[in-house]
């Protein structure tokens, strides 16, 4: 019986040109590069200046498109994961999507699961596709988070940037087993009793502005030490991927210290944990297709490589995702 993968076929990334390494951040803030790398492994991080979220988005979706040698009219969804709209209605995905130049009537829609939101949105892509509702997706995770960050608060504006990245996925008739190439499992899980331990102090409906991100770190940090490694080894055991099969994992960047436990705590040597923190600090739902794009650009990601997503953020959310590319 045939057995519908989603297959990567295209990848793309982009940050804005603007960056504000540790020591301008010293200038706004009582901060040191000592404190910031040693803590979080941040060394610079990329602001938007006149763009917002579509452009950065545009632009990463524009590179997979052209990776997957495809065009926008062979595009069936267009998925925006984002905590950052460049609007509160419509969704920034529809904007994209007649940018990109999509066939009218092609649906788009952004999802919010914070810094889980590409994991969340590439779990709805790859359902779609293996329910036959759409033979080509295009999944994108984009952040203006320097717009919701307060820039006076120490605790949480030495930690975020603006970044988009963007996978292409494909239907591709596999065999129902570990060795397809495409998504082999995808796992999500949520829990509102963390609410309030990292959210924005405003919101549409709440406040009628969308305030600043706020959040009580160690909790943050606490949580994600054991929920990340536990959502990819959820997703390993469901694709029947064992850990020396894994040839790469890209934790979401939040931390140095939160993406190096991952890696110990599935006994992933540190070599096949892939890191970007440095450049970018934490852009949310683009962290993970930034750096899967970066890594499959520079080829260190190759075809036919087995990869681990996980994530983690507000709600909280969580979870993991096993490809094999
Ligand atoms: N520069 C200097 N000092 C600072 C800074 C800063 N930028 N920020 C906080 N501090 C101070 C605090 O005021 C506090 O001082 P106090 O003890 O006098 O009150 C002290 O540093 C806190 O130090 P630690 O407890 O050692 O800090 P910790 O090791 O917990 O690191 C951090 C803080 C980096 C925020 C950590 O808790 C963390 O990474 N948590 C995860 C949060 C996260 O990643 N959030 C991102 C969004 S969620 C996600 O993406 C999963």
């Amino acid at each position: 019986m045939k057995f519908i993968r989603s297959e990567v076929i295209g990848h793309g990334h982009y940050a804005p040109a603007k960056v504000l390494t540790n020591d301008d951040m010293a200038q706004m803030v009582e901060t040191s590069d000592e404190w910031i790398t040693t803590r979080t492994g941040i060394k610079a991080r990329h602001v938007v200046e006149d763009e917002i979220n579509s452009d950065l988005s545009l632009k990463a979706a524009q590179m997979a498109l052209k990776t997957a040698q495809i065009g926008a009219e062979d595009l069936d969804v267009v998925i925006l994961a984002t905590v950052t709209p460049d609007y509160t209605t419509p969704a920034t995905a529809i904007r994209i999507a007649s940018q990109l130049g999509v066939k009218p009537g092609t649906p788009a829609f952004d999802m919010s699961a914070a810094c889980s939101g590409f994991v969340y949105a590439l779990a709805m892509a790859d359902n779609m596709i293996r329910l036959g509702q759409a033979k080509t997706a295009l999944v994108i995770g984009a952040e203006t988070l320097s717009k919701i960050t307060d820039w006076t608060d120490r605790n949480t504006c030495v930690l975020f940037g603006d970044g988009a990245g963007a996978v292409v996925l494909r239907a591709h008739e596999g065999n129902g087993n570990s060795q397809d190439v495409g998504i082999l499992a995808t796992k999500l899980f949520a829990d509102g009793t963390h609410f309030d331990n990292l959210r924005t102090t405003g919101g549409v409906s709440a406040t009628q502005n969308a305030g600043f991100v706020s959040m009580d770190g160690k909790e943050v940090f606490k949580f994600a030490v054991n929920s990340m490694p536990e959502a990819a080894e959820a997703a390993m055991q469901e694709a029947g991927i064992t850990a020396q099969e894994v040839d790469w994992i890209i934790p979401h960047q939040a931390n140095i210290r939160i993406i190096e436990n991952v890696g110990k705590k599935l006994n992933i040597s540190d070599e096949k944990v892939i890191v970007n923190i440095a450049n970018y600090g934490n852009t949310s739902a683009a962290t993970i297709p930034m750096a899967l794009s970066e890594r499959m650009s520079d080829g260190t990601i190759k075809k036919g490589d087995v990869v681990v997503l996980t994530a983690m953020g507000a709600g909280f959310t969580w979870g993991g995702a096993v490809i094999r590319l």
